[in-house]
């Protein structure tokens, strides 16, 4: 049985949806989404669109999102949050979060932006299991991104881009005359304390050059650096080590059991939040 809630959250985004063969409008007919040329979508269980259509998709595994989720509720990342919020405008009625993981950033949005309505988009199911469920007015589908993105064109007020793979070209095509994308990249500071011991991805140098790069045609119009410091536990630490890219490769156990040697560590939260717009 599918939560009705979730339905209801789903039927209230669909004329944000676009089919991802022909970006045509989709209609729900019980658990189906289907477009005018016939091409038909699943609607699962827990209420979310099956709109990935590759045969690989690469999301984050359920662990790396069971991982995620309870590190970023454990309030870690608030400063971050705070500024995608700040980011978005006060009038943002439809949002989009891409490549959404948990769901998180949007939940936070659609808390200050009442009335609003959203959607997460991610390869991951499990991701979007829980996206899903992470506010009344977000409704959420599987999608992978690096080729069209399942919205429909000019449909967007705000999309959210967090720690997430960008695409200038569909992110133009999708926003509303007036839309904005929210980017957070990480800094070359940022969680630079796991790097030596667990083997965490360095930034590379010219991330920022190379973000411009890939969001054309859209355009910078604001820039905000926001760094902290926290303290991490032991389990806190193997969260954010597992649920990065290293997740796909290191040994779960051995980084928690070093993890728990090591005990509490100090580290630095260090990431640009920039606002594009055409
Ligand atoms: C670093 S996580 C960020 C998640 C979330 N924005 C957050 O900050 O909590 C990157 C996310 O991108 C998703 N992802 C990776 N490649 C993707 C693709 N091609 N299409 C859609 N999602 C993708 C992963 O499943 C993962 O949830
Ligand atoms: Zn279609």
């Amino acid at each position: 049985m599918t939560a009705p809630g979730r339905l209801a959250a789903l039927d209230g985004a669909l004329a944000l949806l676009a089919c991802p063969v022909c970006l045509g409008p989709l209609d729900r007919e019980g658990s189906t989404l289907r477009c005018q040329e016939g091409h038909a979508f699943d609607v699962a269980r827990q209420g979310y669109a099956a709109l990935a259509t590759g045969a690989t998709v690469p999301g984050d595994t359920a662990a790396m999102v069971r991982d995620r989720a309870a590190f970023l509720a454990a309030g870690h990342y608030a400063p971050i949050t705070e500024a995608v919020v700040a980011a978005v405008q006060e009038d943002a009625r439809r949002i989009a979060d891409l490549a959404s993981g948990p769901g998180t950033y949007l939940a936070a949005v659609l808390e200050h932006r009442h009335g609003a309505r959203g959607v997460a988009l991610d390869a991951s199911a499990p991701a979007i299991r829980l996206a899903a469920a992470a506010h009344p007015r977000a409704a959420a589908a599987t999608a992978d991104l690096r080729t069209r993105i399942p919205l429909a064109t000019g449909s967007i007020d705000a999309a959210l881009v967090v720690f997430g793979p960008r695409h200038g070209g569909e992110l133009d095509r999708v926003l509303a005359p007036d839309g904005v994308v929210v980017v957070v990249i990480p800094e070359a500071a940022h969680l630079t304390e796991l790097r030596g011991p667990f083997g965490t991805l360095a930034v590379g140098a010219d991330k920022g050059a190379r973000l411009q790069q890939r969001m054309l045609p859209l355009r910078p119009v604001a820039d905000d650096r926001i760094t902290a410091r926290r303290t991490l536990s032991p389990e806190d630490v193997a969260r954010v080590v597992l649920m990065g890219p290293s997740g796909h490769h290191l040994d779960h156990d051995d980084v928690r059991r070093r993890a728990a040697e090591q005990g509490p560590v100090a580290v630095t939260v260090d990431v640009r939040v920039l606002r594009f717009a055409r």
